[in-house]
């Protein structure tokens, strides 16, 4: 996926530097255009570093011949056909009343005429601008035109004034150019039960057994099922991270408890993931009083119970995936889980590897479906590419299922 992302000339341009990084870690390409204005606040070499693409200053850059270049002169509709958005943060006063008046002056307005892909708005500028008839006029001409609009906030403003006016939170902008690229909403109507995270089996009152998982996979995970219109039930281990606002949560400690929410849960579910590292052992009894030291000690451990084997002897029409991290014999281990859990797909990590997996931003993955064996590769990626891939993979295990029940 890749964006435009349009930077105009205002206080706030330094915090589109930040909104690059925020969609970079979801897989969405960033094609940066800046206003003349904008290099004033910001230089074009800090988006160009965070990027990594080169930067559109001009409409006609100067380049390196001596004749005018003809390529970057019609570059505009090269990037309005390439871009799935094209999104403005900050958006000025002036930048949003070119584009309602269709006046086409730079390249951002340009190509903002020439693409057909949806257009987000992040308007910023001082509160009077913001309130002058003229601007909400100009505001209510692009929101019926389909424009989405990210609201600014209210605050102190660069000014010294305080007032609406302040560039929306990263955050909100980025939901909504997500939204904008999901578009295709081919989960409508799915509801998807995803576990997520460690669990916690107690030792005594201050200490547990647990893992080094960090539950971003499954979150990811949840945040890209809602953004393709599923309803999202996330039962969570203890992690550090912001449950993606639409997902409905169950936190949970310990397997057993994992075990249980799953089961309440089920009946509710179409499609079931799990990529929760459950602990596979707890200690028999757990103490009620905390243990004091006094030289080498064993603790009794029993297996948890196996949530996902319960899971599929539950189940009823549900597409089910698994999740295996393996150190040894990789795609053979994630075979026999896949049959002997009776999955539709297992989704495996090779967590030997530096750098993926584990507690990390990237991951590297195979998934193998039961369905003839495919198997798709997904080479080293965010975890949010990765959610998007066994995502698209679960929509093909329901096709396949729809033609199986047809024949
Ligand atoms: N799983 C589970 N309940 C457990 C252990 C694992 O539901 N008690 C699930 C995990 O969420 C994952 C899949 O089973 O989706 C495979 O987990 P993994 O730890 O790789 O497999 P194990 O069955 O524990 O096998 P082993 O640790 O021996 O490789």
């Amino acid at each position: 996926m890749k964006i435009a992302l349009g930077v105009s000339g205002g206080i706030a341009a330094y915090k589109a530097a930040e909104i690059v990084r925020l969609l970079q870690e979801r897989g969405v390409r960033v094609q940066v255009i800046m206003t003349q204005a904008a290099q004033e606040f910001i230089r074009p070499l800090t988006f160009a570093a965070l990027s990594g693409e080169k930067v559109i200053t001009g409409m006609f850059s100067p380049g390196e011949e001596q004749e005018p270049n003809i390529s970057s002169a019609i570059e505009h509709i090269a990037v309005a056909q390439s871009i799935d958005a094209l999104v403005v943060a900050p958006a000025t006063a002036d930048i949003l009343a070119h584009f309602a008046q269709g006046i086409a002056t730079d390249f951002l307005t340009t190509l903002y005429l020439a693409t057909t892909a949806p257009v987000v708005v992040a308007p910023a500028m001082n509160v009077n601008m913001w309130n002058q008839a003229a601007t909400q006029a100009n505001m209510e001409i692009l929101r019926k035109r389909g424009v989405k609009i990210v609201e600014p906030g209210s605050g102190y403003l660069a000014c010294g004034m305080t007032g609406a006016g302040r560039l929306a939170e990263n955050e909100a902008i980025v939901a909504a150019v997500l939204e904008a690229l999901g578009a295709s909403q081919d989960l409508s109507g799915e509801t998807v039960l995803i576990t997520a995270g460690p669990t916690r089996e107690k030792i005594d009152p201050v200490r547990y057994l647990t893992n080094r998982s960090s539950g971003r996979m499954g979150y990811a995970l949840a945040e890209a099922a809602l953004r393709r219109g599923a309803r999202v039930l996330l039962v969570s281990g203890p992690t550090s991270l912001t449950a993606p606002g639409g997902a409905e949560m169950t936190r949970v400690e310990s397997a057993e408890e994992m075990r249980r929410a799953m089961l309440d849960l089920l009946s509710q579910a179409t499609i079931v993931i799990m990529t929760a590292a459950v602990s596979d052992y707890r200690v028999k009894v757990a103490a009620d009083q905390k243990i004091k030291r006094k030289g080498a000690m064993a603790l009794d451990l029993e297996p948890t119970p196996d949530i996902l084997k319960e899971i599929t002897s539950h189940k009823t029409s549900q597409i089910v995936i698994g999740f295996a991290a393996e150190t040894t014999n990789v795609l053979e281990s994630a075979r026999q889980k896949l049959i002997a859990k009776n999955l539709d797909a297992i989704v495996v990590n090779d967590v030997s590897r530096e750098g993926v997996g584990f507690d990390s931003e990237r991951n590297a993955v195979t998934i193998i479906s039961r369905h003839e064996g495919e198997v798709v590769e997904v080479p080293e990626t965010t975890k949010w590419d990765v959610a998007q891939r066994v995502l698209d993979q679960v929509v093909r295990l329901r096709e396949h299922r729809k033609s199986a029940v047809k024949a």
